[in-house]
C-alpha cells in the first residue's frame, strides 16, 4: 500500500495540464502516493448542474491531502446558459466550488509563501521572501449576501444603525448588502498558525493588516485578537499596518515585511501583489489548510486561452506540490524540489513564454524532474 493517499482534482481549462506536470516531478521524486482522482469544475457544472458533487467531498474525506488545479467560473446568467439542455430552467444556481470546499472542510488558513527565486527575469527584487496567513473562511467572503435587501433586514437596519438610514425609503433593487463577518475564534486561530509558523521557521516578525481605523467593528476584532494571540509569542515580532498602506510599502520596501497576516479579503488582495513581485501567475501557490484536510493549488485560473497548448508556466502547480510534502512532512522531498526548481530558473535555458521563453509545459517540468 502506498504511504499516502492524495485527492487529485485537475479541474478544468490549464488545470490538467499543470498537474499533470507536478506529477512528473512528484513521481521522479519517489513520492509514495496512491492518488485518487475526482471532477471538480465546469464541465461538472454543464454536465451535473453541480461544480462540486458530492462524490467529490466523499472522496476528499478520504485522503491526506489534495492537489488542484484549476477551474472556470462564471456568472449566474452565464452558467445558466451552459448547462446541458435537460438541467435548464430547474432553478439550479452556480456556487464556486472553491469557497465550498474551504467551507465545507473548513480550510481556514490560506498560506501563500513568495519567495523570488534568483535570477527570474520576472523578480520586482531579487531576495523577497514574503509569507502570507490570509483567514479563509470568514470576512466579507462569508457568503452572508443580500441582493435583493429583504424588507425584513431593511427594517432592522434602519432601527439599529445611524449611518446610511433609511434603509427602507430605498427599493429592494437600489442596494445590497453583503456582510464582513469575522469571530474572535476565528481570527485567533488563524493568527495562532502564523504566530506558530514564524516561530518554527525562524521568521522575525508577523505583520497584521486590516482597516480598523474605519472599519472598527470586524476589523477591530481581528487586529485586538492577533495582539492577544502575540503575547504567547514574545519571540515574534507583531506591527500592524493598513490594507491600502501596505500596498505602497509592500513596492517601496518590501524587505521590511516578512509573514503577513490578514482577513480574507485584504489577503486575497495582498497576496496578487506579492504574487507579482516575485514572477505572477506562473509562480504563485497557495495552501488552503484545516486540521483534518488540506489542498494545495496553483492560485492562477484555467487560463482558457491557453487550455490544451502546452504552454503555461507548470511552476506555481509544482511549488503547490512542494507546499504538500512540507505540510505531509516530507520535508527532505519538499527541500530537493525547491532547489530544482530554483536551480532550472538560474540556469535560465528553460522558460515558458511569461518568462520570456519558448519551452512549453512539459519541457519545463521535465527539466525539473531531471535534477531530481
Ligand atoms: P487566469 O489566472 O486563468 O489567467 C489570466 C492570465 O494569466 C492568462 O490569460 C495568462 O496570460 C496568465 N496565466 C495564468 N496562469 C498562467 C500560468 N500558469 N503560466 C503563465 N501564464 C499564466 O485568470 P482569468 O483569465 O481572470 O480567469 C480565467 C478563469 O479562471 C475564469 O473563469 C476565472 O473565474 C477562473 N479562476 C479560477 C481560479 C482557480 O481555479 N483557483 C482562480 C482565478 C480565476
Ligand atoms: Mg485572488
Amino acid at each position: 500500500m502506498a504511504r499516502y493517499t492524495v485527492g487529485w482534482l485537475p479541474g478544468d481549462g490549464i488545470g490538467p495540464e499543470v498537474l499533470a506536470a507536478a506529477r512528473v516531478v512528484l513521481d521522479r521524486l519517489g513520492f509514495d502516493a496512491e492518488y485518487r482522482e475526482a471532477d471538480i469544475g465546469w464541465e461538472c457544472w454543464r454536465r451535473e448542474g453541480d461544480a462540486f458533487p458530492q462524490r467529490t467531498i466523499e472522496l476528499l474525506k478520504t485522503v491526506d491531502a489534495a492537489l488542484f488545479g484549476a477551474i472556470t467560473s462564471k456568472p449566474l446568467g452565464a452558467a445558466e446558459a451552459e448547462l446541458s439542455p435537460s438541467l435548464q430552467g430547474k432553478g439550479l444556481t452556480y456556487r464556486s466550488p472553491i469557497v465550498r470546499m474551504r467551507q465545507s472542510f473548513d480550510l481556514f488558513v490560506c498560506l501563500r509563501p513568495c519567495r523570488a527565486y534568483p535570477a527570474n527575469p520576472l523578480n520586482y527584487r531579487e531576495g523577497i521572501d514574503l509569507v502570507i496567513f490570509r483567514e479563509n473562511t470568514e470576512d466579507l467572503y462569508a457568503g452572508v449576501e443580500f441582493r435583493p435587501v429583504p424588507e425584513e433586514l431593511a427594517g432592522v437596519l434602519d432601527r439599529l444603525s445611524e449611518n446610511f438610514a433609511p434603509f427602507s425609503a430605498l427599493a429592494e433593487d437600489e442596494y445590497a448588502v453583503s456582510c464582513k463577518l469575522n469571530t474572535r475564534a476565528g481570527s485567533e486561530r488563524i493568527a495562532r498558525e502564523a504566530f506558530n509558523f514564524s516561530r518554527k521557521r525562524g521568521r522575525r516578525k508577523v505583520t497584521v493588516v486590516h482597516k480598523a481605523n474605519v472599519v472598527r467593528a470586524t476589523d477591530g476584532m481581528f487586529l485586538e485578537s492577533a495582539r492577544r494571540v502575540a503575547e504567547d509569542y514574545p519571540d515574534v515580532m507583531i506591527d500592524d499596518a493598513n490594507i491600502d498602506a501596505v500596498c505602497m510599502w509592500l513596492l517601496k520596501d518590501p524587505f521590511n515585511y516578512d509573514v503577513l497576516l490578514a482577513p480574507n479579503l485584504y489577503g486575497d488582495i495582498v497576496s496578487d501583489l506579492c504574487a507579482q513581485m516575485v514572477g505572477g501567475l506562473g509562480f504563485g501557490c497557495s495552501g488552503n489548510i484545516g486540521r483534518e484536510l488540506a489542498v494545495f493549488e496553483p492560485t492562477h485560473g484555467s487560463a482558457p486561452k491557453y487550455s490544451g497548448m502546452n504552454k503555461v508556466n507548470p511552476i506555481a502547480a509544482i511549488l503547490a506540490a512542494k507546499m504538500m510534502l512540507e505540510w505531509l512532512g516530507e520535508v527532505e522531498k519538499a527541500t530537493r524540489l525547491e532547489e530544482a526548481v530554483a536551480a532550472v530558473i538560474a540556469e535560465g535555458t528553460v522558460r515558458t513564454y511569461d518568462m520570456g521563453g519558448t519551452s512549453t509545459t512539459g519541457e519545463m517540468a521535465e527539466a525539473i524532474a531531471s535534477i531530481l
